[in-house]
Formats: structure tokens, C-alpha cells, sequence
């Protein structure tokens, strides 16, 4: 399992009151998913995506990227998951203005310890994996949003990482551009990127394999699911078991009659 979510509660204090925001969360994704995150404004999606993004911590609860259990990770240890691991596309594209988009995408590298050179190239690459590799010298008041978010998103890819985790990432795009963007995250997730995209959207969501609903700090899809889940044990509880010619079965291996 690329990322498991134990029992997760997530409390922020209003002046003396603690508010529970995220309760008793309960998720999985393997590697390879395309994951949508779905739920109304104030339900808990960015602090659940901050969580997994490791740029914030539980207040309860187990974390395990790639089955190794991160919560008691010091700052240095998450900085390195988050370079390594991760990587991220926001709803406002948070580039820096004055730097021309290969600027912007080689930023992550220099963290990395790659020379001018090497950094420029790898985020060359990552244009053109996005399609702009006519745009590499332009700024980000000189692109379209949704080039913008391209950038972004060729940005969080310099570094391989294994999961992207977009927050709201056509939020600010008219629906063309949007199409556009979602059409990249699919691309990548052929390419065996794991995508967790939260989205209030269904269109966008629609897009991705798998939808999470959040309400109020809980996942219902989990509940949606344990009941198909349960449904389906019982359904093969029910079935019929074949009674006749079970000589003819290939279930036992340990079988003593293998006759040829
Ligand atoms: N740093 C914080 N301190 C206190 N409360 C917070 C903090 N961050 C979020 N909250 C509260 O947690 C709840 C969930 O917020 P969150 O940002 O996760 O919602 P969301 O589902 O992403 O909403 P939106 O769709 O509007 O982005 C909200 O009630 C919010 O006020
Ligand atoms: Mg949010």
C-alpha cells in the first residue's frame, strides 16, 4: 500500500475550544490510483490533504507512506518525504512572478543539490511532459491559467515523485483550461503517477477512478464501501457451492490424484 491513513483525528483549537475537523479517517490509496476527494466547503479536504502531504501532523492517529509510519517523523525527515515523495499543485498555481516558467520548475531542484545545468534540463523535461515546451522563457503573466497551472504541475513533477496531491487545482480555470489540466492528470496517471486531487466538482471528479466523499470530517465512502464490501461476503455466503464432480476441482493443491 503506497499510503494508509489509521484511525486519523485531526482537532484545531478557536481560542480555548478544540474543534474537531478531521474524525476517525480511515483511507488507503495504492500506488497507481487516481483518487478524487470530494466534499463541501469547510469538511476537512485541505487538512486532510495537508496531512498527507505531510505539511501538517494528525492529532491522533497512524500515517504510513510506502507502509512505514511517519507520525513521530522529526521536520528534516518530512522536508526529505516531501522533496522525495510528493508533490503538489495548488488552486493558485503559486508560481513566482518574476521567474520565467523553467525557473519556476527548476526552483524544487536546487533544493536537491543538482547543478544549473542538470536542474535546467530536468525541468525541460518536465515542460515538455506538460506541453509547453514552447513556453519555457515565459513568465507567468505572460501564460494562460491553465499554462500556469502546467507549470505547476511540471514543477511538481521534477522531483519523480510518486504522489501528486492537487488541492482545487481547476479552481480557478475556466472550464476549457480546466478540461486541459484534467487531461494532464490523467496522462500522468497512465504514466503510473499516483494522483489525490481534491475537487468540489463532480464534472472534475468524475475524471478520476476512484471518489472520496468527506462530510464533516468523515469519509463516507468508506461506509459506502464496507457495505458493498459486507453485501458481497454475504452474497458469496449465499451462493451455491458446486456439490457435484468435486474430483474435477483444481482447488486443492495438495491434492493426492493428479492422474494424467
Ligand atoms: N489552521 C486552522 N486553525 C483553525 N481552524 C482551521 C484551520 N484550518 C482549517 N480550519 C477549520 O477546519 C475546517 C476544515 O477546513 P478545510 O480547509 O480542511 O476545509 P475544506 O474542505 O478544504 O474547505 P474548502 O472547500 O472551502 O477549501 C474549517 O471549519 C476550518 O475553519
Ligand atoms: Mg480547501
Amino acid at each position: 500500500m503506497l499510503l494508509r491513513l489509521n484511525n486519523i483525528y485531526k482537532d484545531y483549537m478557536r481560542g480555548k475550544i478544540v474543534v474537531p475537523v478531521l474524525k476517525d479517517v480511515n483511507v488507503s490509496v495504492e500506488e497507481g490510483e487516481y483518487v478524487a476527494i470530494m466534499g463541501p466547503s469547510g469538511s476537512g479536504k485541505t487538512t486532510l490533504m495537508n496531512i498527507i502531504g505531510c505539511l501538517d501532523r494528525p492529532t491522533k492517529g497512524e500515517y504510513y507512506l510506502e507502509d512505514i509510519n511517519i507520525v513521530n517523523y522529526d521536520e528534516n525527515q518530512l522536508s526529505d518525504l516531501r522533496l522525495k515523495t510528493l508533490g503538489f499543485v495548488f488552486q493558485s498555481f503559486n508560481l513566482l512572478s518574476q521567474m520565467t516558467a523553467l525557473d519556476n520548475v527548476a526552483l524544487p531542484l536546487s533544493y536537491a543539490g543538482y547543478h544549473v545545468r542538470q536542474r535546467r534540463q530536468i525541468a525541460y523535461n518536465a515542460l515538455k511532459r506538460v506541453g509547453l515546451e514552447e513556453r519555457v522563457n515565459f513568465k507567468p503573466s505572460q501564460l494562460s491559467g491553465g499554462q500556469q497551472q502546467r507549470v505547476a504541475i511540471a514543477r511538481a513533477l521534477v522531483n519523480n515523485p510518486k504522489i501528486i496531491l492537487a488541492d482545487e487545482p481547476t479552481g480557478a480555470l475556466d472550464s476549457h483550461s480546466g478540461i486541459q489540466v484534467m487531461e494532464l492528470f490523467h496522462q500522468l496517471n497512465e504514466e503510473g503517477v499516483t494522483v489525490v486531487m481534491i475537487t468540489h466538482d463532480a464534472n472534475i471528479a468524475s475524471h478520476a477512478k476512484r471518489v472520496l466523499h468527506i462530510f464533516d470530517g468523515e469519509i463516507a465512502e468508506d461506509v459506502e464501501r464496507k457495505r458493498k464490501e459486507a453485501e458481497q461476503n454475504e452474497q458469496s455466503v449465499e451462493a451455491p457451492l458446486p456439490e457435484k464432480e468435486e474430483s474435477g476441482s483444481d482447488i486443492g493443491t495438495e491434492g493426492e490424484d493428479n492422474k494424467e
